[in-house]
């Protein structure tokens, strides 16, 4: 399918920077999000990022002009009319579902309908929405504009038309695409929630500190300890996405979600995002 235009619906952590990745692929891209004080933060790290990129010689201004120039902010979903939509909006499936059947309603009928859930079931979204063969996980990492993997989920239900337009979309914005199926936590998401479960666990048995536990298993070679990381990608969207898979694998005790960082999400401290995390920013 002929893509020329893509709709990415949320411009919090992930949703702009995967909006910034479609432009800079050279794709016209609509931001939609509610909150407007949010749009235009996301209007302005856009240019932040864009000007580093200048900086560092990896664009020319005039590119940079021409990337920005093809983001479209806007707070109406009446203006969202697109060929594939991609939404970074809320953890919440009954939220997502609603969004996806208001754009059904916009937009023609072969639009692609894809999910950046970390962890709900893309299924259970699909059967929720006409013509559930449209509907597709497009999970990528954070930063979105930086990493390249993207796990592209099928669902029992997912057509070949709309398998074969995200893997090629993905590959277009520079990603590498990573064909699975539907499971809890998908494949990365599932095998780091030890990384970040048992990381917790030591520290709540005081057996190491924070910023010790991030020290060694950095030095051990991952390029981020794992309480630097729940900080970017913020404590409320990490604890979200323990329970979730918690609950699909049936609370088996492997996947219970820390206490500590409950206690995060409980007292606001969600991270870089709102100032404090497990560290101060
Ligand atoms: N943060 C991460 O590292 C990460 C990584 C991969 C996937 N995800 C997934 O991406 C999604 C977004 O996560 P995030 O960290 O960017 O969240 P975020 O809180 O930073 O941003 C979500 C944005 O969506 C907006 N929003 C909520 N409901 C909306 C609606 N109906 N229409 C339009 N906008 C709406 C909110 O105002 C908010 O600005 C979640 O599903 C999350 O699980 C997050």
């Amino acid at each position: 399918m002929n893509i020329n235009s893509i709709c990415v619906c949320g411009a919090g952590t992930m949703g702009n920077g995967i909006a910034q990745a479609a432009a800079q692929a050279g794709f016209s891209v609509i931001l939609y999000e509610l909150n407007t004080a949010v749009l235009e933060k996301a209007k302005n790290a856009t240019s932040e990022n864009l000007q580093m990129l200048v900086g560092k010689e990896k664009i020319t201004a005039e590119e940079r002009e021409k990337i920005i120039l093809l983001i479209h902010y806007t707070n109406d979903i009446q203006t969202c009319l697109a060929d594939v939509f991609i939404e970074a909006i809320v953890e919440k499936a009954e939220i997502k579902i609603a969004l996806f059947n208001q754009l059904a309603e916009l937009n023609h009928s072969e639009c692609i309908f894809a999910t950046n859930t970390s962890s709900l079931s893309v299924t259970a979204i699909a059967e929720k929405i006409q013509r559930p063969e449209r509907v597709i996980g497009m999970h990528f990492f954070n930063p979105a504009t930086i990493m390249k993997l993207v796990e592209v989920v099928n669902t029992p239900h997912t057509n070949e038309t709309t398998t074969n337009t995200i893997m090629e979309l993905a590959k277009q914005m520079g990603k590498v695409p990573v064909l699975c199926k539907d499971a809890p936590g998908f494949i990365v998401n599932r095998v780091a929630r030890s990384f970040y479960t048992e990381t917790m666990r030591l520290v709540e048995e005081g057996h190491v500190s924070v910023e010790a536990a991030d020290k060694l298993l950095e030095a051990s070679g991952f390029k981020m300890g794992p309480f630097k990381l729940m900080d970017l990608i913020g404590n409320d969207v990490n604890y979200a996405v323990s329970c979730s898979v918690y609950e699909q694998m049936n609370k088996n005790e492997r996947f219970k979600p820390s206490y500590l960082q409950e206690q995060k999400v409980k007292e606001g401290k969600l991270g870089k995002k709102s100032g404090e995390g497990f560290y101060k920013y």
